[in-house]
């Protein structure tokens, strides 16, 4: 029974990432220009697609890290789109063997943009394959098994590898090195997702008011994936509730039926800080028995929450493990131990 429910969770939440996918791919820009935000990783990234296309020769590989949500994806579609290539997509954990690299390696045309998200959890033999395919455009194909199994070399048409990574730090240094153009991308500032919201309303045929785009830019955790799910969140309540606009009424309730906070923590967000302050008082706590206390993967802990609570000046990192700052205590209205420095007092909760 309890199988059940758990099959029956995973197909309704498998559905909803799908509708959740497709209104996200409605709403990506298209373009550069389209692009809003993160001025400089555009400005270079324009200064190399430019270049190359001057060149008449393919584009440098080129890869992105940063946070989720925050326009990888985006931006290596984009890279295809500018330079007029088609794009093939893939991903760490799709290529098992370093058979399934050759062969889509194999597969691609001159100019190809191969994308390949999570580019920090390809196997180590695939990885090596890439090595030699992204400097040398060759890949040895291994064709028989045991002693009689030969290596053939097969040359490949110049191509543009885009990466994406959430973990730039896991990047082995000789794959890191193979790419002429590393962008990272930085949580947006709240008129930037402004300016996103503005332009997503209008493609979703939304009235938005300026305060209530104010609103919601600010509570979205500085990223565009979030402040475009709120949005939508918000037009269902305007529509339930209200007239269908999306005004600064409609946004704070909808904000806080989804349990979003005043300075745009979810749930996650506040389950670490929570564990982190009346769990471990405060710290420094291990990653991994962080994440245990909110029945989380260690991973999501520390790509999806800590990056924006450590920006936010909530959480800090320390040598010995995460701590809750000063601020962090008073966001959750809890009284932070006597002499706080910043959690930094030694403690023995690791
Ligand atoms: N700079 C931007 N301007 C406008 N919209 C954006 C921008 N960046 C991202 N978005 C919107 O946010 C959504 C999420 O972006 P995207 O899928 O590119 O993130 P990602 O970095 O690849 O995330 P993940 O690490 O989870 O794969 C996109 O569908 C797009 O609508
Ligand atoms: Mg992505």
């Amino acid at each position: 029974m309890a199988d059940e429910i758990d099959d029956l969770e995973r197909v309704v939440s498998a559905e909803a990432d799908a509708i959740e996918r497709s209104s996200e791919a409605a709403l990506r820009p298209r373009n550069l220009d389209e692009f809003v935000g993160q001025r400089v990783v555009r400005e270079q990234l324009s200064l190399v697609l430019r270049a190359a296309m001057a060149r008449g020769g393919t584009s440098d590989h080129v890869l992105l890290s940063g946070p989720p949500g925050l326009g990888k994806t985006t931006l290596a579609m984009i890279i295809a789109a500018e330079t007029g290539s088609t794009l093939r997509v893939t991903s760490g954990p799709a290529i098992a063997h370093a058979g399934d690299l050759a062969a889509i390696l194999s597969s691609l045309d001159e100019g190809d943009v191969l994308f390949i998200d999570e580019i920090h959890r390809l196997a180590r033999p695939a990885e090596e394959m890439l090595y030699l395919a992204m400097e040398d455009f060759r890949v040895d194909v291994v064709v028989g098994k045991g002693p009689g199994a030969t290596s053939i070399p097969l040359t490949l048409p110049s191509f543009t590898v885009v990466g994406a990574t959430t973990r730039a730090g896991l990047l082995p240094a000789p794959l890191r090195d193979r790419f002429g153009f590393t962008g990272h991308l930085d949580f947006y500032e709240p008129d930037e997702l402004k300016a996103i919201l503005v332009r997503s309303a209008g493609m979703l045929d939304l009235s938005v008011s300026h305060d209530a785009a104010a609103e919601i830019a600010s509570r979205s955790r500085g990223t565009p994936r979030i402040a475009n799910r709120l949005l939508r969140r918000v037009r269902d309540w305007a529509e339930v509730h209200g007239d269908g606009r999306a005004t600064l009424t409609a946004a704070r309730a909808a904000l806080e039926v989804y349990e979003v906070d005043a300075r745009g923590l979810d749930r996650l967000d506040r389950a670490v800080l929570g564990a982190l302050c009346t769990r471990f008082g405060g710290g420094p706590v291990g990653l991994t028995t962080l994440a245990v206390a909110v029945g989380e993967e260690p991973e999501t802990v520390e790509t999806v929450a800590e990056p924006f609570l450590v920006r936010e000046g909530l959480m800090g990192r320390s040598p010995r493990g995460r701590i809750a700052t000063p601020a962090g205590w008073e966001h959750l209205g809890l009284k932070g131990p006597e002499h706080s420095d910043g959690g930094a007092t030694t403690r023995l909760f690791e």
